[in-house]
């Protein structure tokens, strides 16, 4: 969308995966201020997302939408203020139906010039637009009338589509939105998350500044896979330019979850200019190469072993899409070492069951 955001997938937090429904202003407040302490605002993750459940069930006599009064009292642009106040970015959440999927408040259908017109005043800076209790219209119909209401109001935000893949938003959703699901709701486990980046992966080229492929959020440090699972899961999401929303409790993280979810050198290819997703390039059972160019003329490479046991996994130069004869530096992003082996034609990994290895090569001279 052409709002001038999203130029590089966005990075933050929203409420959903680890609290649902259970979320209330202090809840917010306090993520903003652990994102700030815990250093995550630093490394880009600046957008704090409410997610389903903030809004009473009946609007106002204006048709307006209200905040929840048992859960936030002081309202949403007194949130935004203190959000903005700590340097980060406020989203909020809607729905292109009559309800929103919770069905505990209403969805914007039919009212999206006034909605819009409320986020924009209260400061809202990332619309999240889910897909339920639609009329039965496609989204193509839909999502568009909430796109150009935000644009209307003059106050850039975040366009996020939610319809879950329903009619393919990569073939669309560039014009619409800057980001847009391509699958169903992700679980926090190994195969609902691997196969999340599979149906994402598919959409590769359509994923370019401004305009992302989302295949949900992550899971990460909410206890349901190991710790080599959430690195894969951190990996490939990053190598595929997905949104990096943590989904996580951000104020409890642990040592270990914090660990991935600021890896500064992963996060730099999620965030390298370039904005191209990466491929799933080889695949053989269940081992596979991940791929794809970042700016400089360097490469992203993810080695993931899908399956139980240890196993070796060879990326070849011409399916990473590197000439034959160049020899490359290989950094490796989880171990931050440079290898001390330059490599020519191949590169070679062994990896234990549900893991995986990150570089970036690097041609030489
Ligand atoms: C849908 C979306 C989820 C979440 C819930 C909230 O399932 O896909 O990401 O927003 O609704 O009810």
């Amino acid at each position: 969308l052409a709002n001038g955001l999203g130029i590089t997938p966005p990075m933050g937090w929203n409420s959903w995966n680890h609290f649902n429904c259970k979320i209330d202003e202090k809840t917010i407040k306090e993520t903003a201020d652990a994102l700030v302490s815990t250093g995550l605002a630093k490394l880009g993750y600046q957008y704090v997302n409410i997610d389903d459940c903030w809004a009473e069930l009946s609007r106002d006599r204006k048709g307006n939408l209200v905040a929840k009064k048992s859960t936030f009292p002081s309202g949403i642009k007194s949130l935004a203020d203190y959000v903005h106040s700590k340097g980060l970015k406020l989203g909020i959440y809607s729905d292109a139906g009559y309800f929103t999927c919770s069905k505990t408040m209403p969805g914007s259908l039919g009212h999206e010039e006034q909605d819009a017109k409320t986020f924009a005043s209260w400061g809202v800076d990332y619309l999240k637009y889910d897909n339920c209790y639609n009329d039965g219209s496609k989204p193509t119909v839909r999502y568009p009338v909430m796109s150009r209401a935000l644009m209307k109001t003059g106050h850039p935000i975040f366009f996020s589509l939610c319809e879950w893949g329903e009619l393919h938003p990569a073939l669309w959703g560039a014009k619409v939105g800057n980001s847009w699901r391509t699958t169903g709701d992700i679980m926090d486990n190994w195969e609902s998350m691997m196969s999340r980046a599979d149906m994402n992966e598919v959409y590769a080229d359509f994923a370019r500044p401004g305009g992302w492929n989302d295949p949900d959020m992550l899971e990460i440090g909410n206890g349901g896979m190991t710790k080599h699972e959430y690195i894969v899961h951190f990996s490939i999401w990053a190598i595929s330019k997905a949104p990096l929303l943590i989904g996580c409790d951000a104020r409890n993280a642990t040592k270990e979850t914090m660990k991935i979810l600021s890896n500064k050198e992963v996060i730099a290819v999620n965030q390298d200019p370039l904005g191209v997703q990466a491929k799933k390039v080889w695949l053989k059972g269940d081992l596979e190469v991940w791929a794809g160019p970042l700016s400089g003329h360097r490469t992203a490479v993810v080695l993931v072993n899908r399956g139980l046991r240890h196993n070796r996994i060879t990326a070849h130069w011409k399916d990473i899409g590197i000439s034959p004869n160049k020899v490359v530096e290989a950094r490796d992003l989880w171990k931050h070492k440079t290898l001390k082996t330059r490599f020519m034609d191949n590169l070679t990994a062994t990896m234990a069951s549900h893991s995986c290895k990150m570089y970036v090569l690097t041609p030489i001279s």
